[in-house]
C-alpha cells in the first residue's frame, strides 16, 4: 500500500478539500531522481499550518486522523534519500514536491497512475486535472480540459471516458518507463 500513485491520490485529495479548480500533477524522472509535484489553486495554508504539515512525522502523528497524509509521503521520500517540501500561500494555492532516489531499494513503485487519475476525475469531474509524465525516453500529458473539448457534451465521469483516462495514462506509461536496477 505504498505505491507512489496512492500517495499522489492522497495528496491530491487535500487539493480537492481545499476547493481547487485546477490540480497539476507531475512525475518526472531525471537520472536517478524521481520528482513528484502536486500543485493546486485551492485555499492554501497560513504559515502556522504550513510549519505543522512539514514538521517531522513523529511529532505530528498523534494529532492526525487516519490516512497516508503528507508526513507519510515525507517519510517515504526520505527513506530513499529524497525529501519533501511544501509551498503554500493563503488564498492562492499549494505546491507539494517530493523527490525519490530511484536506485534506492526502498523506492516504491509508481503503481497504477491511470487508476489514480480515473478516481480523481470520477470524484471531481468539474476540476481541471493536468498530469505530466516525463522520463529520459519521452513524455506525455493528460489534460482533462483537452479531453472535455473533444467530448462534445459527454460528461468526463461517463464510464467509457473514465476507462479511456486510465488506459491512456497506463499505456503511455509503458511506452516511456525506464527499468532501474
Ligand atoms: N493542498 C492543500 N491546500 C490547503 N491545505 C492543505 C493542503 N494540503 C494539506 N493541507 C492542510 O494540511 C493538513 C494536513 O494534511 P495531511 O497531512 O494530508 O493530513 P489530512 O489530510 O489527513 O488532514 C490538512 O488537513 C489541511 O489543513
Ligand atoms: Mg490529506
Amino acid at each position: 500500500m505504498n505505491d507512489l500513485s496512492l500517495h499522489i491520490l492522497d495528496v491530491a485529495q487535500n487539493s480537492l478539500t481545499a476547493g481547487a479548480g485546477r490540480v497539476e500533477l507531475t512525475v518526472c524522472d531525471s537520472g536517478d531522481i524521481r520528482t513528484l509535484t502536486i500543485a493546486d489553486n485551492g485555499c492554501g495554508m497560513g504559515p502556522e499550518m504550513l510549519a505543522r504539515v512539514t514538521s517531522p512525522f513523529a511529532t505530528t502523528r498523534k494529532t492526525r486522523k487516519v490516512g497516508l497524509g503528507l508526513p507519510l509521503l515525507k517519510m517515504s521520500a526520505e527513506q530513499t534519500g529524497g525529501s519533501l517540501s511544501v509551498e503554500s500561500r493563503e488564498g492562492q494555492g499549494t505546491a507539494v514536491t517530493a523527490t525519490f532516489v530511484l536506485a534506492n531499494i526502498d523506492c516504491p513503485p509508481l503503481g497504477d497512475m491511470g487508476g489514480t487519475m480515473q478516481l480523481l476525475v470520477q470524484q471531481s469531474p468539474g476540476v481541471r486535472f493536468i498530469y505530466r509524465r516525463q522520463t529520459g525516453k519521452g513524455e506525455f500529458v493528460l489534460d482533462t480540459d483537452e479531453i472535455r473539448a473533444e467530448l462534445d457534451g459527454v460528461p468526463l465521469d461517463h464510464p467509457e471516458v473514465l476507462a479511456f483516462i486510465r488506459q491512456f495514462v497506463n499505456e503511455n506509461e509503458k511506452e516511456i518507463v525506464e527499468v532501474h536496477q
